[in-house]
């Protein structure tokens, strides 16, 4: 039989960090307009690190815009023509709040380096003139934090990358039961992306939480027996009974990720009609989830120009006439509305989905910023 060594599994994260770490090769960058004082500062750093200097603060915020993606801490002096090294680690803070930062001083004045703290995330200061080892040692530990945080965030982005991924195999593993349904899920996804963004173009939870839900609407078919879910033709009565269970059942697997919170009822809701005659619960006008009526008619798009066992797909202008016929009684008559007038939009999309959910996935835009 197996069995988990739980030893193990924490030797391996604890393995990850330190790996993660070695490849680390950290950069610091000096900025001071004593030549004397940059001296000192490498002879106690030499070896362990890249070094960047700068002899004033305006030149020192250049070469960190130019190494954003190398430097990990910074030691400023305070007392600098120009620009002081308060201010200058200010502005060094708007750029890269990431970065460790270190201010030497030759005083200890207590006002200074409050509002240094306060204002430029200062992670320590160092008063001069100042012994080599204590340096050395506050800027190893400075490099530790700095090092640990980014394994973090580049563990975090693994992890929201991981399920994406996860999320849109599952759903395509789902469409690709049936051999009319391949790709239903990004495209609904897509369109309910499109659409969403004419109501909430800045609302990026909204969007994210619209990004999940269409990829994971119909997810609760795969409790659906295959005959009833490939039948080629029409469903009887009964069998369309089973089909109808498919929102609960995806509500429930929703439910067990914690994570997603409310997107529950977001996926529950996707068969819900604007005049209370939809499933599973009768939901009627603004009672249906926001998320669940833009779904609701990127769905049922897509399932009209898609082409299914028992009839061919309708063209994109057909599709679009029966959305308008059905405001007000199937689907949010705004919503419908904001849809036929995005119309050429939607046609461009149908043609090329992949190309347009890299433009529109509020998840892929998220991991690329992390
Ligand atoms: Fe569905």
């Amino acid at each position: 039989m197996l069995s988990i060594d739980k030893n193990l599994q924490f030797e391996g994260l604890d393995n990850f960090f330190y790996v993660a770490n070695e490849k680390m090769t950290n950069t610091i960058l000096l900025v001071d307009d004593e030549i004397n004082n940059i001296q000192l500062l490498k002879r106690a750093l030499r070896g362990k690190y890249n070094i960047l200097t700068a002899s004033q603060g305006l030149e020192g915020l250049e070469v960190l815009k130019q190494n954003l993606d190398k430097i990990s801490l910074i030691i400023s002096d305070h007392k600098m023509p120009v620009m002081e090294g308060t201010e200058f680690l200010k502005r060094a803070n708007e750029i890269a709040p990431d970065v460790i930062k270190i201010l030497l001083t030759g005083f200890t004045d207590i006002e200074i380096l409050t509002e240094a703290v306060n204002t430029c995330n200062l992670y320590q200061y160092i008063t001069k003139p100042f012994d080599p080892n204590e340096l050395s040692t506050i800027v190893a530990s400075g490099i530790e934090k700095y090092n640990l945080s980014s394994s973090r965030s580049l563990m975090l982005k693994d992890l929201q990358e991981l399920f994406h991924k996860t999320i849109k195999s599952i759903a395509a593993t789902l469409d690709a039961k049936d051999a009319y349904t391949h790709g239903h899920s990004i495209r609904v996804t897509l369109y309910s992306l499109m659409l969403a963004n004419k109501i909430k173009p800045d609302d990026e939870k909204f969007l994210e939480g619209v990004e999940i839900a269409g990829i994971l609407h119909d997810i609760g078919k795969i409790s659906i027996p295959q005959n009833v879910l490939c039948k080629p033709g029409k469903l009887t009565e009964e069998e369309f009974e089973i089909m109808k269970t498919h929102p609960v059942c995806s509500e429930k697997l929703v439910q067990n990720i914690k994570q997603l919170g409310d997107l529950s009822l977001w996926v529950k809701a996707h068969h819900e009609k604007w005049d209370g005659t939809g499933y599973p619960d009768g939901l009627k006008g603004e009672e249906i989830p926001l998320a669940s009526r833009i779904v609701a008619i990127a769905d049922t798009y897509d399932a009209m120009t898609s082409t299914r066992s028992y009839r061919n797909a309708l063209c994109h202008e057909v599709a679009m006439q029966e959305i308008a016929k059905c405001k007000g009684t199937q689907f949010d008559p705004s919503l419908a509305d904001i849809f036929i007038n995005m119309s050429d939009e939607i046609k461009q999309a149908k043609e090329n989905p992949e190309d347009f959910y890299q433009k529109y996935s509020v998840l892929q835009k998220k991991i690329a910023n992390m």
